[in-house]
């Protein structure tokens, strides 16, 4: 007999999970007969430091070799700047890889996950995908995680709670003395997770030192970053947790592909590194550059979520995809926020000071 669907293959788990869309990128916009800005995922407008295209043009001639399963130099240089043992450092395909392996690793059915919303959607799936159970708990109103709404739903305590700091897509900062309540509030069975992906943009800003007061927490935390975002490498997908126990990462290798950063990426994220002045300014253009967005549309008459990454969010007049589509038809691509009570909301990510003033001028007619 013959079998015409393979839908009984699916984990049940993720048979039951939405259908797989992915994120637009300009091959979804044939037909746009306009220059096309993609201001849609967070990534830096700027191509990477000159010293991290070179060391990628001199790996490239390696890779007949497997990469170093450990990232071992990569991991001292980052050993060296948080003070992290190399043992307490792991690497991911992008920090997206590591919330999914973490999801292997720390979370199966009957485990709890308290998870802020709306904030990076793969927590989401994750849990799912572990059969897990998901305590979502909306930010505030200004876009924060809510510490408070946080703690009461760790009682019984979970497996896992992640906070994002900044969060995306609402860009707000947790305060000093708000992570001060959730590193102790927190119950010592839980493992909390903080997202710092616009870690770099959130210092800059003037936000805590999340780091430094986990490292006073003696219950397990780890900390996800990445160099996406203010490293602008976003193609090459090199994320990184810093865990409190080796207990932590030994877990997430245990589940991890062991060649899962290639050899390019990883001489690119050294390379990132040793060039933070070409970084620093990047990343100083590019708040100044969300900053004068923000000033931009608050002249509409909006009122954009404040916002420490590279990113805005704003409420709009209409619905969120409504002003998705018609910026779309002008080649310039952006997110609606989506869910209640964000339907009517849109986030941008920052570009060139060009597309500053093109999403400007376009919202200023869609809006109209
Ligand atoms: C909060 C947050 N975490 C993690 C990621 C994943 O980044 P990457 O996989 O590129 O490291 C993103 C990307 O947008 C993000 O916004």
């Amino acid at each position: 007999m013959t079998q015409n669907s393979a839908a009984g293959i699916l984990r049940r788990t993720v048979a039951a999970m939405p259908p797989h869309r992915g994120p637009q990128i300009e091959e979804d916009m044939a037909g746009v007969n306009a220059p096309l800005r993609r201001m849609s995922l967070n990534e830096s407008a700027d191509p990477p430091s000159p010293k991290v295209i070179a060391a990628v043009q001199q790996a490239v001639a390696g890779v007949n070799r497997y990469p170093d399963p450990k990232a071992r130099a990569l991991a001292a240089a980052i050993s060296d700047r948080t003070e992290i043992p190399v043992s307490r450092i792991v690497f991911g395909n992008g920090s997206h890889e590591l919330i999914m392996l973490m999801g292997n690793a720390f979370m199966e059915a009957g485990t709890r996950i308290v998870v802020p919303n709306p904030s990076f959607q793969p927590y989401q799936s994750a849990a799912k995908i572990a059969g897990a159970d998901l305590t979502i708990v909306p930010v505030t109103e200004e876009g924060a995680n809510d510490v408070d709404a946080m703690l009461a739903a760790c009682n019984p305590a979970p497996r896992m709670v992640i906070a994002a700091t900044p969060n995306n897509p609402t860009g707000a900062l947790l305060s000093e003395s708000a992570l001060a309540k959730l590193i102790a509030g927190v119950p010592e069975t839980t493992l909390l997770v903080i997202d710092e992906a616009y870690f770099e943009f959130g210092r800059l800003a003037g936000g805590p030192d999340v780091l430094k007061a986990l490292k006073a927490r003696k219950a397990p935390w780890l900390v996800l970053r990445t160099f996406s975002k203010a490293y602008n490498l976003a193609g090459l997908r090199v994320g990184y947790a810093l865990a409190s126990h080796d207990e932590l990462t030994e877990g997430i290798n245990r589940v991890r592909g062991v060649f899962n950063v290639n050899r390019v990426a990883q001489a690119a994220a050294l390379a990132a590194l040793s060039d933070e002045p070409y970084a620093k300014a990047s990343q100083k253009k590019t708040a100044a550059e969300r900053d004068r967005l923000a000033v931009g549309l608050k002249a509409m008459g909006l009122s954009p979520l404040p916002s420490a990454a590279n990113f805005v969010a704003v409420k709009t007049p209409k619905p969120g995809t409504e002003v998705v589509g018609a910026l779309a038809k002008q080649g310039i691509m952006i997110v609606p926020v989506g869910g209640p009570p964000y339907e009517n909301h849109i986030r941008i990510t920052i570009g060139s000071a060009e597309d500053t003033d093109a999403v400007l001028a376009a919202l200023k007619t869609v809006l109209r």
